[in-house]
């Protein structure tokens, strides 16, 4: 029987408002989510200022309690304690709390520079970035490298100089410094007041104020002096008349010398603002989370081969930027990374897996909070999702509610080690291919064929990931590898627009000896000298080369 026209019609009115609430949650589920990654070369502060966050996010209550995500330098000769930090490295992986009502995903990254390949893949899953610089050591190589990724994708960026309370380069010298080294395009947010044992504090110039140093401000947070004017008296009593002097001409030439901040330059990744403090000593850590929450982007939308896909769409999709085994043999899965980029995850829910075309559930999803990780049912776009995997997921892999697309990849960076792989017990040769293939998937290395005589040679970022895939050959799959040295430089991707261009066929003809296929049969060449690379790319002009898998 028809239900009468009034209760249809009282019936549609209460759906579409509980369509339209639950629509309203969810777009503002998206916009209080801030998804970011602090990068810096080891020791200017990363790890200090991840903590100092989370206790003014009021996730942790003291100081110390954040775990160490970074491989001491002591440790590079023992890779067994890396595992053992990177297993600590787990819950680190992604640090969440709230703060001002804003859901803000810390992705951590590895500060040994053997890791930096795990490192520019997490940077595919942020939407902004805080790089970290130590204002005696001002901008190091890791640093370079990492901003030079960033800048290659747009990524918003706010630059923090920390250890103000150490003597280090004059604020200006090293925005300078930041802008000719990084090719950034600064614009100050805040100016310290001296530095070292003569460090008085900071003028915020995003909330108009100054901030006095207290020494012994290194365990509390929440005490501080303000004064709201320069012309305060009292601000003249506690620096002296000699530093007002010089803080009010060195505003007027951030005045006349900088671009005034504008929030669409920087996030577009053309203007990149800089903040100064003092991790360590809680200062100015405060003033940069106010004024990150302030600026820094919402979930933003990502490129797949197919179309670009908004945060809002309904239907879920998402990426895996991270695989991470675990090293304990009492429990071998894997935990998949999966950045959600639109609709909602949700637990028990069938998802396409793209490149295998099948649908996986899964029940017990983690998500990340402070340092805990828990079994979450609703995940929103800007998240990150940790999926215990058997195998089925590699580095780039796509999941999405039904729809057909895949995210673009994640690139591979040009290795500089590598070494020839062998089977050093020819019964297990199976698990050596296994093991090596999922190693490969995890990222830990490239694998390249040679063309020559089709032997193996593994390349990798850092020296210390041939000791991890022995070990973990050995423990985890029964296979027994060794290595042989191979003298090459630098593997490079290459390309020729035509394929039948008489140069690119003499190439190949000629360096053969050099050529190689990677692991998804792209051509690369592996130059055995930073003078023959020149001489090669030089001799051949038509031949393009690549040090990055993404072109
Ligand atoms: P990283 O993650 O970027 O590698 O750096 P991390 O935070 O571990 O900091 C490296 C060193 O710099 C640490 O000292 C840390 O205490 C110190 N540091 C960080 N921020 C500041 C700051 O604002 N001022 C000063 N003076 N030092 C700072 P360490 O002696 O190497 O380690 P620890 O024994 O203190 O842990």
């Amino acid at each position: 029987m028809q239900k009468p026209i009034v209760v249809r019609f009282a019936w549609e009115i209460i759906w579409s408002i509980f369509v339209q609430i639950s629509t309203m949650g969810f777009l503002e589920e998206i916009k209080r989510r801030r998804t970011f990654g602090i990068i810096s070369h080891p020791d200017a502060g990363k790890t200090t200022l991840t903590e100092k966050l989370l206790l003014f996010g009021g996730a942790i209550q003291e100081a110390g309690a954040v775990k160490s995500n970074k491989i001491k330098k002591t440790a590079t000769s023992d890779f067994m304690e890396i595992e053992r930090q990177r297993g600590i490295s787990v819950a680190t992986s992604v640090l969440a709390f709230v703060y001002k009502d804003k859901k803000i995903n810390i992705l951590d990254t590895p500060g040994h520079k053997d890791f930096a390949e795990d490192t520019f893949r997490t940077l595919t899953a942020v939407d902004s970035v805080i790089v970290v610089i130590d204002v005696a050591k001002g901008v190091e190589e890791q640093t370079e490298k990492l901003v030079e990724v960033c800048r290659r994708r747009n990524i918003p960026m706010i630059v923090f100089i920390n250890k103000l309370d150490r003597e280090g380069k004059d604020a200006f010298d090293l925005l300078d410094e930041v802008e000719q080294k990084l090719g950034l395009t600064v614009t100050p947010l805040s100016l310290p007041i001296g530095m070292g044992y003569d460090f008085k504090g900071i003028y915020n110039l995003w909330e108009r104020n100054i901030q006095l140093f207290q020494d012994e401000q290194k365990q509390t947070i929440g005490k501080k002096i303000t004064f709201e004017q320069v012309d305060d008296p009292e601000l003249e009593a506690a620096i002296g008349s000699a530093r007002l002097n010089t803080l009010k001409e060195e505003l007027e030439l951030v005045e006349g010398v900088y671009p005034p901040f504008d929030q669409s330059a920087y996030l577009e990744g053309k203007l990149q603002p800089v903040l100064f403090g003092s991790a360590l000593n809680n200062f100015g850590v405060e003033e940069l989370l106010n004024c990150f929450i302030d600026i820094a982007p919402e979930p933003l939308p990502k490129t797949s081969e197919e179309r670009l896909i908004q945060p809002e769409e309904k239907q879920f999709s998402g990426f895996v930027f991270k695989i991470h085994a675990n090293m304990d043999p009492n429990h071998r899965d894997r935990l998949a990374f999966v950045k959600i980029v639109s609709g909602t995850f949700e637990r028990n829910t069938p998802y396409l897996h793209v490149r295998h075309n099948k649908k996986l559930k899964f029940s017990s999803p983690n998500a990340f909070f402070a340092e805990k990780k828990e079994i979450v049912d609703v995940s929103y776009p800007g998240d990150i999702v940790g999926l215990h995997d058997t195998g089925n997921f590699k580095i780039g892999d796509t999941l999405t509610h039904q729809e057909k697309i895949q995210f673009q990849g994640i690139p591979s960076f040009s290795p500089e080690h590598f070494r020839y792989i062998n089977n050093a017990d020819p019964m297990k040769a199976k698990q050596l291919n296994k093991g090596i293939d999922q190693l490969m998937d995890e990222g830990v290395a490239q694998l390249f064929t040679l063309h020559l005589n089709n032997r193996k040679v593994i390349g990798t970022v850092g020296a210390l990931q041939f000791e991890v895939i022995q070990y973990r050959l050995l423990h985890e799959y029964g296979a027994h590898c060794s290595y042989e040295n191979l003298n090459v430089h630098k593997a490079c991707w290459v390309r020729c627009k035509e394929e039948n261009h008489p140069e690119f066929l003499e190439f190949k003809r000629v360096k053969q000896k050099f050529l190689a296929n990677d692991k998804q049969g792209q051509l690369v060449f592996l130059a055995d000298s930073a003078f023959s690379l020149q001489m090669t790319q030089q001799k051949y002009p038509a031949v393009e080369f690549f040090f990055t898998s993404e072109f």
